[in-house]
């Protein structure tokens, strides 16, 4: 998730990016730059790491002009370095990008066709030489970027500026945020409103597929088909801190309402519907490999564990491969019985837990191949593991993991289409059937973040309970062991998860009129299990919050309250139940007047032992 500024006016550019940058750190970077223009220079300055970085090269090499473009990185292609760095150059010509272009190897290749050189690994020096390419043909910056976004897919915020058209930026969006606003003393843009409120209090939100140009004393808002929109600005009450969480009261309500555009973006361009296949160019282990794999270990911290064990079921069923799960803590200790044929995965949002790392070492020790699912691009995990998988959730700053699990779970879908495909397990048709079923995902998830009313009416009902017992089967068993770690580390409340089938032969014991049952009870073939189990709860008075498939009116027979969820095949249903889960902790916390970014005793990332 990068941000983007850009500013054209009559006061000094510089300043007003760096301070811009500054307001956009807190959406995550690993480098920045910016590009002013004056006179007849471009001028470029970019650095990793902080932003202090930038600003000591800036005071060290000052750039004068009043129009520039800025940008912090998170990266997704390429690591973090200089090169890899925003702007990005093609001749007269930079450009500052946010989004993923899914198709940028095919269009690398035929721009290296027409002479160009890349300088970078990133798909977004894609976008500035293919800008170039157009312009060489004539077209103004405008023209050149209606045509060039004809050629992408994928997503994009973009601002660009050229030496042949000084003064001007011409800014486009397709699936990422862009703003922009106009006082007296000049035009700007930016990802999101924080950096703009110190300027104006009216803005306008680019929709997807248009295209802003600024000048120092006009904004214009203009189709891909050249048609002028005339849109009325939008005023913003909101403070900074305010619009840093995008209007949301905290980052973990973003967080869990931003899961749609993650399943997205970490499906996004790997995939092929011709050939049913996933397609994972960071991968770094070969199908034979793949092939040769007899078993496979996940392992994992926290909710990272738990995403591990969702993995099990699914590795276990959609490709019939045996998986050994563990806690990294406890794998590090014992003498596992791994083999050099076997696939590891380390699963970790921040690639620095230490356990985990500690974890893919010793397996690598061991002989296996290392394969991380990582979301920070550049981290420990991801430099010592053979392969990664990226997912591509942005940032996550909340303590409490939510929009990460998504992304590893999406990752897991696609290694295991993969690894289907490469087996033959599945065929073509098999390959393109599993394509269709996770593009839903997205707009089910949706469906689900709509019910937050209800689920807070729930909350409001429950939230002064003591203890809450969490009951799944199968692969929504990790579900409800997520589902309890949610409502314990922000809550404080005591919640236990449970493998339904297991209450029998203990928790059964706590079971009262005082312990809420919160239970997920798709309509699957284990269903009438899980039903049993819940008349036993009834037996004993505890109040049942199911979870169940949209239609199922005989739950409501059991349950004191339901929240259908919506129809997806069984292996797919954890990812649904569990954004369920995560607003009702969520919600339950927020009644408790709990801090529930930064719950007591907890640390995003656990870099020691
Ligand atoms: O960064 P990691 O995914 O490796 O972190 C693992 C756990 O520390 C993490 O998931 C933790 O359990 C979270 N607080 C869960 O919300």
């Amino acid at each position: 998730m990068c941000g983007i500024i850009g500013y054209s006016g009559v006061q000094n550019a510089t300043s007003i990016l760096i301070e811009g940058l500054k307001r956009l750190e807190y959406r995550g970077y690993d480098s920045a730059g910016i590009a002013i223009l004056h006179g007849e220079e471009l001028a470029v300055r970019r650095s990793v790491g902080k932003l202090e970085n930038l600003e000591n090269l800036v005071r060290k090499e000052p750039l004068g002009g009043t129009v520039g473009i800025g940008h912090t990185r998170w990266a997704t292609h390429g690591r973090p370095s200089e090169q890899n760095a925003h702007p990005h150059r093609s001749g007269d010509l930079v450009l500052v990008h946010n989004g993923i272009i899914e198709n940028y190897l095919l269009l690398k290749h035929r721009l290296e066709t027409e002479g160009y050189r890349f300088d970078s690994e990133t798909d977004t020096e894609v976008m500035a030489h293919l800008l170039a390419s157009y312009m060489k043909g004539g077209q103004s910056v405008y023209d050149a970027v209606r045509s060039a976004v004809g050629d992408l897919q994928g997503s994009y915020a973009v601002a660009v500026l050229c030496m042949s058209e000084p003064k001007v930026i011409v800014t486009a969006r397709s699936g990422c945020p862009l703003v922009i606003g106009k006082n007296g003393e000049g035009t700007y843009l930016a990802s999101d409103v924080t950096p703009l409120l110190v300027h104006t209090r009216e803005v306008v939100f680019l929709e997807d597929g248009e295209i802003g140009v600024l000048t120092p004393s006009s904004i214009s808002v203009t189709g891909m088909d050249g048609r002028t929109i005339n849109r009325v600005p939008v005023q913003i009450d909101w403070d900074a801190d305010a619009a840093e969480k995008e209007g949301y009261p905290h980052y973990m309500l973003k967080e869990i309402h931003e899961q749609p555009q993650v399943i997205m973006d970490t499906l996004g361009g790997r995939y092929d519907f011709d050939t049913g296949e996933a397609d994972l160019p960071d991968l770094a282990i070969s199908p034979e490999d793949l092939i040769r794999a007899r078993r496979i270990w996940i392992v994992a911290c926290g909710t990272s564990w738990h995403a591990g064990l969702v993995g099990k079921y699914l590795f276990e069923e959609m490709i019939g491969n045996p998986v050994q799960v563990d806690i990294a803590s406890e794998f590090r200790y014992r003498e596992p019985m791994i083999q050099e044929d076997d696939l590891f995965i380390a699963i970790s949002q921040s690639g620095e837990t230490a356990d985990t790392l500690a974890a893919a070492r010793e397996a690598k020790r061991r002989g296996a191949g290392v394969l991380a699912i990582v979301n920070v691009v550049g981290s420990s995990l991801a430099r010592e593991a053979d392969g990664v998988i990226y997912t591509r959730c942005g940032p996550e700053i909340s303590v409490a993991s939510t929009k990460a699990f998504t992304g590893q779970i999406i990752a897991m879908y696609l290694l295991a289409l993969h690894m289907g495909r490469v087996r033959k397990i599945l065929n073509i048709e098999e390959g393109r059937w599993w394509l269709d079923q996770y593009m839903m995902l997205p707009g089910r998830v949706e469906h689900v973040l709509k019910q937050e009313p209800n689920i807070l009416a729930s909350a409001k009902q429950y939230c002064t309970k003591k203890n809450f017992l969490y009951l799944g089967r199968g692969i929504n068993y990790p579900i409800a062991l997520e589902g309890a770690l949610k409502l314990k580390e922000i809550s404080y409340i005591h919640a236990e998860g449970y493998a339904a089938g297991e209450m029998k032969h203990g928790p059964i014991a706590l079971v009262d009129e005082e312990m809420p049952v919160v239970v997920l009870a798709p309509r699957d073939r284990l269903y009438d299990k899980t039903i049993n189990n819940l008349m036993e709860v009834r037996a004993r008075n505890a109040p049942i919050v199911a979870l169940a498939s949209e239609g199922d009116h005989d739950i409501h027979r059991v349950a004191e309250v339901v929240f259908p969820i919506p129809d997806v095949h069984p292996l797919l249903t954890p990812i649904l139940f569990t954004v369920a889960l995560q607003l009702f902790a969520y919600h339950i916390a927020v009644l408790r007047g709990l801090d529930v970014d930064r719950p007591r005793n907890l640390a995003k990332s656990v870099t020691v032992e």
